[in-house]
């Protein structure tokens, strides 16, 4: 029996969490978990699972005072949940932004597992992370599912013998429409992605195609590879999700329908095979296209592998401005388009330095919130 904690319970990742967990209950038991504003969602859990810890937002802490052999956290402190849970429970992180961070640095010192679907811990904090392995000898496992199929197409071989790796990308929600209509686009034409259900940054991620860059930074930390060696492509089926070319002239690739709850049970299970019926009729697929990403079609694609590439606190710099950006955008106050100027307006105000402490980069990150979250509330946007 795995005792799991996991963080953002009530999120897109976190609720299929939830029903792989309820499926395999003979398997795992959930001890912890944390949400933001959904309290009731969280608080719901506490007659269905064992928990022992939660994190939520202040105004909601008092849904828990029913449950005093539970111990509640501020939603701040979800890094303090993390140290206080046994050692040999598995961190799922399944929360939004880079306030996965500082949990997945804590759950890592310790050498714990961390099952990982917050990419933006690994976008902003790469030596740091990879210093917390180092440190306490935990482990990483993606959820991610471009990296969740790279794990599986590198089992039995090693990351020396990779020629390169190729992760694919749907195009997102406006991957058929002119860059001059994008102007004018809505909060809801920007939710509705051609293939995934996910939660709105990620979806509005992949339109603006941010998240390849997450994804190409994030397989670049995970597998030590360097960027010539990762490859990002246009995929508009989303069954490739990944694909590893070996040196000996074998190419490795995963396929499998966009249900997020195959690479979340394959984390959690390890070695072993759990069940879960996916639907998938290759017959029914007919075709897959392949093509490149070409310069121009997606800004934030070029800008963010040049970010990438540079390395240091522009990495934090352009994932707090993208995340404030966002948000705005999600509540109507700019338009698609300013979200791209926002990241374009940090990167030009803030200088690039090395990444030295954790301290500093979570100064930088909530300069940058401040920076943005002030300039468009000057209206000197547009
Ligand atoms: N969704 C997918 O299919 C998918 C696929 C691959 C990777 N990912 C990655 O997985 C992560 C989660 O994505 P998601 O789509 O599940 O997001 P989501 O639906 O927005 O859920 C985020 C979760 O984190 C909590 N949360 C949000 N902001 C927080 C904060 N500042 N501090 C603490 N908790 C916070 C939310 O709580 P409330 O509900 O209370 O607001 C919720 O439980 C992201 O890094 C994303 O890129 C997602």
């Amino acid at each position: 029996m795995k005792d799991i904690v996991l963080l953002g319970a009530t999120g897109s990742i976190g609720r299929q969490t939830l029903d792989v967990l309820n499926s395999h209950r003979d398997a795992f038991r959930l001890i912890g978990a944390t949400a933001r504003q959904s309290g009731e969602a969280l608080a719901a859990l506490c007659a269905d699972h064992p928990l022992e810890q939660v994190a939520v937002s202040l105004e909601h802490q008092a849904l828990f005072d029913r449950y005093p052999h539970i111990t509640c956290y501020d939603v701040t402190q979800i890094d303090k949940l993390v140290a206080h849970a046994p050692k040999t429970a598995v961190i799922v992180n399944a929360l939004l932004g880079s306030a996965g961070l500082k949990p997945t640095l804590t759950a890592l010192k310790r050498g714990m597992t961390v099952l990982l679907a917050n990419k933006e811990t690994l976008v902003v904090g790469g030596p740091l992370i990879k210093a917390a392995l180092a440190e306490g000898g935990g482990a990483i496992v993606p959820i991610d599912s471009e990296h969740a199929a790279l794990a599986h197409c590198l089992r039995g071989r090693c990351v020396e013998d990779i020629d390169k790796i190729i992760i694919t990308a749907s195009g997102g929600s406006f991957r058929d429409m002119a860059r001059a209509a994008l102007a004018e686009v809505t909060v809801s034409d920007a939710l509705k992605h051609p293939n995934w259900s996910m939660g709105a940054k990620i979806t509005l991620d992949s339109a603006t195609m941010m998240n390849k860059v997450f994804e190409v930074i994030e397989a670049h930390v995970l597998f030590d590879l360097p960027y010539e060696k990762i490859e990002a492509v246009l995929h508009r089926e989303s069954i490739v999700h990944a694909m590893i070319h070996y040196q000996d002239g074998n190419i490795l690739a995963h396929l499998g329908p966009a249900d997020m709850r195959i690479p979340i049970l394959s984390a959690l299970q390890g070695e072993s095979c759990l069940p879960y019926r996916s639907v998938f009729d290759i017959t029914k697929i007919g075709s897959l296209h392949f093509e490149p990403i070409h310069e121009g079609r997606y800004p934030l694609f070029d800008l963010g592998m040049v970010v990438a590439r540079a390395g240091g606190l522009h990495l934090a710099t352009m994932n707090a401005a993208n995340e404030v950006a966002i948000e705005l955008f999600l509540a109507g106050r700019i338009q698609y388009l300013d979200i791209e100027a926002a990241v374009v307006m940090a990167l030009d105000h803030f200088p690039n330095e090395p990444v030295t402490t954790l301290e500093a980069l979570l100064a930088r990150d909530q300069a940058v919130r401040t920076y943005i979250s002030e300039h468009f509330q000057e209206g000197d946007s547009r």
